[in-house]
């Protein structure tokens, strides 16, 4: 959450460098440790508004490739290919329209952020339950071997949810990019490889379209 008057050196750089957001040093911080992203692919970047990860992930997959972003706002930033938009609530599960831009995508990655109470309790499970509904999304769009990369605050229900990817990744960390505030209980689960099948819904998926 922007806090202003308190000094920020990413908010200040993000808008020295023309980032809608200082979010983008999370993201490339983490592809740059973790090497997430390459020219050509397909990204889903829910909860995409005002925009800086899509600046960024259009720079990183290129003309060839592609970014699909969905939110409940437009984003502040030009909407143009490889960039597309569309407007929905992640949590209501309607595919179709991602679906019709591309039904299968390279990564997955989530920046949804509920809209705060400062009650703990409440924020955290919000927070879940978007982490939650993108993991539905990503469960249906992302192809074996792909990456998921979801925000949640930290607390009760995230060790079944990283359990949970566990399971159908080969690969799966909690981790927390230097942009994110250490104050901050958010952190990010990184899901990496998925692994061809591993629960109903992918079988249903694949059998479903004979793939
Ligand atoms: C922290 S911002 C994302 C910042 C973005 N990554 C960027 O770089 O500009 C969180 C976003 O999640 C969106 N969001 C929250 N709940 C959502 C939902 N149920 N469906 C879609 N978007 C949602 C909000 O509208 C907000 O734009």
């Amino acid at each position: 959450m922007p806090r202003p008057g308190v000094p920020d050196p990413y908010r200040d750089q993000a808008r020295t460098e023309g980032y809608v957001a200082r979010a983008i040093y999370k993201l490339k911080a983490l592809d740059e440790k973790h090497r997430l992203f390459q020219p050509g692919q397909k990204v889903l970047d829910l909860g995409c508004s005002p925009g800086s990860w899509l600046q960024y992930l259009a720079s990183r997959v290129g003309p060839g490739g592609l970014v699909v972003g969905v939110d409940l706002n437009p984003p502040a930033v030009k909407v143009a290919p490889p960039v597309y938009f569309v407007p929905g609530d992640v949590s209501g599960l309607e595919l179709e329209a991602v679906r019709a831009v591309s039904d299968f995508f390279d990564a997955v990655v989530s920046d949804m952020a509920p809209r705060t109470t400062g009650i703990r309790e409440v924020d955290q499970q919000r927070s879940l339950d978007l982490a939650r509904a993108a993991w539905e999304w990503a469960k249906k769009l992302l192809r074996p071997g792909g990456l998921f990369l979801v925000k949640v605050f930290e607390g009760p229900g995230v060790e079944a949810l990283v359990r949970e990817l566990a399971a159908a990744f080969k690969i799966c960390r909690r981790v927390k990019p230097p942009g994110s505030r250490a104050a901050s209980k958010e952190i990010y689960l990184l899901a990496m490889n998925k692994k061809k099948i591993h629960h109903r819904d992918t079988e249903d998926t694949e059998i479903h379209r004979g793939k």
